[in-house]
């Protein structure tokens, strides 16, 4: 008896080769070896073969069952292999594409007068000192010897995070907390720079902008000392022919107070428009430590002197790269940044 394996074989055999994907050979599996499928029924159909035939026969269609199998896992494998083959060559890069140009970034003008100023006085024996921008009432006023309701509150107008916080609205704090930690050692010789913030906003000002303080402090500190100071300074800054002057002028926390100028580095003191025909330009405002902050900040003011002065790094700036509008720096316009 014959069930009709022969004939079973070669369709199956037939489609397999025409199957072109994974789902057909799949409804091919179903349509032999699922449950309802051809080599299935054939298997059933076993009981019906005469017992002296059903060994031979029952062979048979094991083997039929079993090559049907791995004709369908190899078949897969082969038609899987093709596809990644097909997706690498689609998907092949080209190495020998040329890159695309990077994009290098610049120093902010702002960060390179910053090193600048620091370069020249770390060269002169400063060293660099930091304190937080969220500062304290006491650092940022009281031990400044600027009391709560001393009028000289009003020439900068703070952000308060509270009645005891705020933030910074000059780097002068860092002289008090340099102090405090340094003292009675001697010398102090620092410069502090930094965000401060005031609220102010126009063409010259901006509510967050930078300031470089210096401070040093020994025995037989002299104004002399500070006009000699920033007299190398403006000169390295702006250039062999400057000179400098010191106007009296007033802040709590020094005695005597200067307001310091530099000659005008475009008309070199002839009179412009920049310098208002004065021939000088406003740089920093400078003194001698005030006897009250030296002892606040745990020195003995019989003993010691000290000078400070605090600069503002925009103005600076802006003398130096001829910009008129302070708020150019903060807009992140590509053209004026490079
Ligand atoms: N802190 C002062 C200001 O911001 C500047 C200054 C610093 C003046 C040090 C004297 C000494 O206006």
């Amino acid at each position: 008896m014959d069930l009709g394996i022969v004939e079973v074989q070669q369709s199956f055999e037939e489609e397999v080769c025409q199957a072109g994907d994974a789902e057909e050979l799949e409804k091919i599996r179903v349509r032999y070896l699922g449950k309802k499928g051809k080599i299935t029924a054939l298997m059933r159909r076993l009981g019906q073969v005469p017992p002296e035939q059903r060994p031979a026969i029952g062979k048979m269609l094991n083997r039929l069952k079993e090559h049907a199998e791995e004709v369908l896992a190899s078949r897969l494998e082969e038609l899987k292999s093709r596809l990644s083959e097909e997706r690498k060559e689609k998907e092949r890069l080209d190495i020998t594409l040329p890159g695309r140009p990077f994009q290098i970034g610049r120093i902010h003008p702002i960060t390179l007068i910053l090193e600048e100023i620091e370069d020249i006085f770390v060269s002169m024996g400063f060293q660099v000192a930091e304190g937080p921008d969220v500062e304290l009432d006491y650092y940022n006023f009281e031990a400044l010897n600027i009391p709560r309701d001393h009028p000289a509150r009003d020439m900068q107008d703070s952000f308060y995070i509270d009645g005891e916080v705020l933030l910074r609205t000059h780097t002068s704090p860092v002289q008090v907390r340099t102090m405090e930690s340094m003292a009675p050692e001697l010398p102090v010789r620092i410069i502090a720079p930094g965000k401060v913030y005031r609220r102010d906003d126009d063409v010259t000002h901006s509510p967050m902008f930078h300031q470089v303080e210096g401070l040093a402090v020994d025995r037989h500190i002299t104004m002399g000392d500070l006009k000699g100071t920033l007299l190398l300074f403006s000169r390295e800054m702006f250039g062999r022919e400057r000179e400098i002057r010191l106007r009296p002028s007033f802040f709590p926390f020094t005695e005597p107070s200067a307001e310091v100028d530099i000659s005008c580095i475009i008309c070199d003191g002839s009179g412009c428009r920049v310098c208002s025909e004065t021939g000088w330009l406003e740089i920093l405002g400078a003194g001698m430590v005030h006897p009250q902050v030296l002892e606040m900040s745990g020195y003995d003011p019989r003993e010691v002197t000290g000078y400070a002065f605090g600069m503002g790094v925009e103005r600076i700036a802006m003398l130096k790269y001829g910009i008129d509008d302070i708020r150019l720096f903060y807009t992140n316009d590509l053209r004026m940044l490079k």
